[in-house]
């Protein structure tokens, strides 16, 4: 095994993983993601005990206990360029010594589930519903650039996919990855499933027009019209894409919960955005520390 260079694995003064700032005895195995660093406390909050809270740029950690059980919640930011170093480095904390900079011999599979928000593509989910990501399909750079290995069911998703949203080649290069099926089951009753499209960016690459025109103007529509062997494009969103890819790359379990803020075929806003929110997090968190 090789030794990871300072280059490569950045380290600050207090032996800390750059971005994170956060030491390998100070982040649990279970690992709540939100996008908004001032969401961190909404979620550790729910703690009965805050044993240390972490903070460099916008990556925000707080890590605690529910009852026996040992919790982390960070903030990622926005996007799928962030969470390259958010599971990058929450890997590194479980899977490298620090001092020996090589790769633990026994790996280290980290739970991490994203509670964030989304936009609905379906009519019948609406604002202020929870939609659970069976798939995450990524319309965003990130994953080509790693090796990883697809199951047969999502080859066949992804040719679907391919066949029925045509989008030019320069513009992206689709791929997809199914969530991790035991943390999957625990996430039935209130919530919608389905599979959750990851755009890079907000604005044209998720069909919104405010000055700039579309490459692509039947996106919405032809999303929200997919359909293979009954599954169905339910929202799109920044992130669960890279999460479930890199969960892929990296040997972690993931899964991504939205709390819809957006109806894009009924041209909806939730009225209050940041209540949707909390509820998601009060409900998620319940079922996570069980
Ligand atoms: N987040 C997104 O990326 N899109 C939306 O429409 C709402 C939240």
């Amino acid at each position: 095994m090789t030794r990871i260079a300072e280059s490569e694995l950045i380290l600050n003064t207090r032996g800390a993983v750059y971005h994170l700032d956060v030491r390998p005895e100070e982040l649990a195995e279970t690992i709540i993601t939100v996008g908004d660093p001032d969401r961190v406390k909404a979620v550790s909050r729910h703690f009965d005990r805050v044993e240390g809270t972490y903070q460099h740029r916008e990556f925000v950690t707080h890590t605690g206990y529910i009852g026996q059980k040992r919790l982390s919640v960070v903030s990622t930011g926005i996007g799928t360029d962030n969470i390259d170093i958010v599971l990058n480095e929450l890997d590194a904390l479980a899977n490298i010594d620090f001092d020996t900079r090589m790769v633990k011999e026994e790996p280290v599979s980290l739970q991490i589930i994203r509670l964030g928000t989304a936009g609905s593509l379906q009519e019948s989910i609406p604002v202020d519903s929870f939609v659970v990501s069976s798939h995450g399909l990524g319309l965003d750079n990130l994953l080509p650039f790693y090796t990883y290995h697809n199951t047969p069911e999502e080859l066949q998703l992804l040719e679907a996919f391919r066949g029925q949203i045509r989008l030019q080649p320069s513009a992206a290069r689709p791929y997809l990855i199914e969530a991790a099926p035991a943390l999957l089951e625990r996430f039935n009753e209130g919530f919608h499933q389905g599979i959750t499209v990851t755009c890079p960016g907000f604005y044209a690459p998720q069909g919104r027009v405010l000055r700039g025109n579309l490459s692509h103007p039947e996106l919405i529509e032809q999303l929200s019209h997919f359909s293979f062997e009954n599954r169905h494009i339910t929202n799109f969103e920044m992130e669960t894409a890279g999460i479930y890819g890199l969960g892929r790359v990296l040997g972690h379990q993931c899964l991504s919960i939205s709390a819809i803020v957006a109806n894009r075929i009924r041209q909806e806003f939730s009225k209050d955005g940041n209540a949707a929110v909390m509820a998601l997090i009060e409900k998620a968190v319940g079922i996570i520390a069980q």
